[in-house]
């Protein structure tokens, strides 16, 4: 039996009156989701979406919790980063992390970066150590798959493409996957959806195939 941990991040919700006001990203999850379970029943899904439960944001406090040994935490040090124990069970936990996220401003959404920094912390997922001269830092989860489903409003963010430059979303995502345990990392997007045309509904279509075909190769 695996574990997914499903993570939206759209600040839009999939239940408008008004359709083309849902999360694109969203149901791209759901769809991710809905042909998982139908060949695996027995699987568990563990549901954060940070969209409408955005996480808090890091502060003084928290870096100074999260910097002290954890033998030496005060109790109001263990609340501070009460938070970020409960992602870091959620993604230990997990066989596969399913990250749906839209594009903002060429990047990730706020509330994703929020989950990232509340998540990444020294001696939890990661150590730190000078020894290792350049490149200090080294994960200390393994094993994990990571799926990210975006969606965007232009177009061209992929590999050549005219906007590749302005990509700051998966790429990113990509980078940090490392320190969640990740060593295999796919991604399927649409794009488009600002210009509301035929070359959007194609690109949605495409990503849908592409995510029937991604269930299959990881099954
Ligand atoms: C605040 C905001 C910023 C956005 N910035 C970009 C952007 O930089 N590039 C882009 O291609 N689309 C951008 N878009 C369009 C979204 O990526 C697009 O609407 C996408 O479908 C949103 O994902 P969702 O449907 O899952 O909510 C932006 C939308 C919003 C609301």
């Amino acid at each position: 039996m695996k574990t997914i941990l499903h993570i939206d991040s759209s600040v839009r919700r999939t239940d408008n009156s008004t359709p083309s006001y849902n999360s694109i990203s969203k149901s791209f999850g759901r769809y991710f989701i809905d042909t998982w379970l139908n060949k695996n029943h027995q699987d568990k899904v563990v549901c954060r979406d940070l969209g409408l439960n955005p996480p808090t944001f890091i502060c003084q406090d928290w870096i100074a919790a999260a910097f002290t040994p954890e033998q030496n935490r005060s109790e109001s040090q263990q609340r501070v980063l009460a938070e970020s124990d409960r992602y870091f069970d959620e993604v230990a936990q997990a066989d596969i992390i399913l990250i749906t996220a839209p594009m903002y401003n060429y990047g990730m959404p706020a509330v994703l970066k929020a989950w990232f920094d509340q998540m990444l912390r020294v001696n939890k997922t990661f150590t730190f150590d000078l020894a290792r001269g350049d490149f200090p830092i080294e994960p200390i989860l393994s094993g994990k798959t990571l799926v990210l489903l975006t969606s965007a409003g232009e177009f061209g963010f992929g590999i050549g493409g005219v906007r590749e430059q302005m990509n700051h979303l998966s790429p990113h995502i990509k980078e940090l996957a490392k320190y969640l345990g990740v060593d295999k990392f796919y991604e399927i997007g649409s794009e488009y959806q600002e210009f509301a045309d035929d070359r959007h509904v194609l690109s949605v279509e495409k990503a849908k195939q592409d995510i029937v075909a991604l269930v299959n190769l990881l099954n």
